[in-house]
């Protein structure tokens, strides 16, 4: 195994592997941007995924990463909006984690997050709401665990040679570099995009046809090769990278664009009103298997997506939320609503479908190394 200890204590000799080898990137996708303080390791990636899947790690410890994030959903939870380990209710829809380097901001409304070891500190230390909850008072007593398994102990020495024992900053280190293995490039869009014209069926085609087209508008928010264009790899430049956001018109709460006030998306950070309701487009790979959609999981279905931009926002009759979102004061100039027939909507949903990638789903790389078959 290159660049791990041998029984002997030694390093064994490094193999020099570039970044592309080690984070198992294929030849289609460009190779992500991770910081140099953080640059990723096969001992750093098998580490993550052990925390990844370590209930342990969480304070109480009865949740772990992968209960908001599970493998057969692309790394969401097929829940509105998750719970933490004490049972504290999270505002927002667990999101799907597939190509998470990529994006340019992380989360559905952070305008300064940017690296996943500035994310990573959330689900683990935060106390209100309580997700992992290993704040300060319970720490030296979660580390301890690591520290006393001998399989931990094994895995934080080949990760981190340099010092001895468990320590928070590691565990984000090795989390963020597994997370970036999370490759998906193999769904049948991607074997269409790399030439293999028989990948799509003909209302598959018919559906990216649309979705690329100036009635439906989608490619605006989501192109490339997340469907999304916050985006970013190694060769982004502080010149070229962009933060978009925009306003869905999902809500109108009182008439002036206002979301519901506990989530109002970057407005929350900024203060600034302007900014009520701004959310990052999400990658749309693997979407078929995410339900529920938006970033309080309030739409059910991909029907009800398609619909909900072909109306060009959402009427809530009712309620303390209602409001009619078409109307919206805030909402993207690109979100104006089109006619569409049922059948071009089924053809937009089918192209959607064909975003997921059994590969990425099934990959043994990403499972629970605790149970079955796991390397
Ligand atoms: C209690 C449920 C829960 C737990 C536990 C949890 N997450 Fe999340 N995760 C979420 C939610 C909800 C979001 C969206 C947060 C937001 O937008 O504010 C998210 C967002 C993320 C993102 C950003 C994704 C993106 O598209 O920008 C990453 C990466 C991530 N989680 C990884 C992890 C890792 C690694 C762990 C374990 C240390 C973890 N999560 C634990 C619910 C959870
Ligand atoms: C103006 C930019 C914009 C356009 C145009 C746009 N989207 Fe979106 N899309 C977004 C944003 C932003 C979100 C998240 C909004 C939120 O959660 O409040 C989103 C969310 C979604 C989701 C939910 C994904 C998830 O994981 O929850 C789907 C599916 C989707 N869009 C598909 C489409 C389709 C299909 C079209 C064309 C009919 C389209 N989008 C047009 C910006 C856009």
């Amino acid at each position: 195994m290159r660049g791990r200890r041998r029984g002997n204590g030694r390093p064994a000799p490094q193999v020099e592997e570039t970044p592309r080898e080690v984070l198992g990137v294929p030849a289609r996708l460009e190779v992500p941007a991770f910081p140099s303080y953080n640059p990723p390791t096969r001992a750093k990636i098998e580490l993550g995924r052990h925390l990844f899947y370590e209930k342990r790690l969480s304070a109480n410890q009865t949740q772990s990463c992968a209960s908001c994030h599970v493998q057969e959903m692309a790394f969401a939870d097929g829940k509105r909006t998750p719970a933490g380990s004490t049972g504290q209710t999270l505002v927002r829809n667990s999101q799907g984690l597939q190509n998470v380097a990529y994006f340019s901001t992380l989360t559905w409304a952070h305008n300064g997050m940017l690296e996943l070891e500035d994310q990573l500190p959330v689900p683990i230390r935060n106390d209100n709401p309580v997700e992992l909850g290993v704040t300060d008072g319970v720490r030296e007593e979660v580390l301890a665990r690591f520290d006393g398994d001998p399989l931990y102990k094994r895995l934080f020495a080949e990760a981190f040679p340099e010092s001895d024992g468990a320590t928070v900053e590691k565990i984000i280190f090795a989390l963020a570099s597994f997370s970036r293995t999370m490759v998906s490039a193999d769904s049948p869009f991607d074997r269409y995009a790399a030439g293999d014209k028989s990948a799509l069926d003909e209302r598959q085609r018919r559906g990216l046809a649309l979705f690329n087209s100036e009635r439906f508008e989608c490619f605006h928010c989501h192109n490339g090769t997340n469907l999304t264009i916050s985006y970013r790899d190694e060769s982004t430049t502080p010149a070229t990278i962009t933060f978009p956001f925009f306003n869905n018109g999902l809500y109108n709460v009182g008439g002036d664009g206002s979301y519901p006030p506990h989530d109002q998306g970057l407005y929350n950070l900024t203060l600034d009103p302007d900014d009520r309701g701004l959310f990052r487009p999400p990658s749309l790979r693997n979407v078929a298997v995410t339900a529920p959609y938006m970033h309080d999981g309030s739409i059910e279905t991909l029907r009800e997506v398609v619909e909900h931009y072909a109306a060009g926002g959402r009427v809530i009759a009712t309620g303390p939320f209602a409001g009619d979102g078409r109307t919206s004061p805030l909402k993207s100039g690109l979100i104006r609503g089109f006619g569409a027939t049922d059948e071009e909507i089924d053809d937009v949903i089918a192209f959607l479908e064909s975003l997921t990638d059994r590969t990425f789903i099934e990959n043994p790389k990403f499972s629970n190394p605790f149970v079955g078959a796991g390397p």
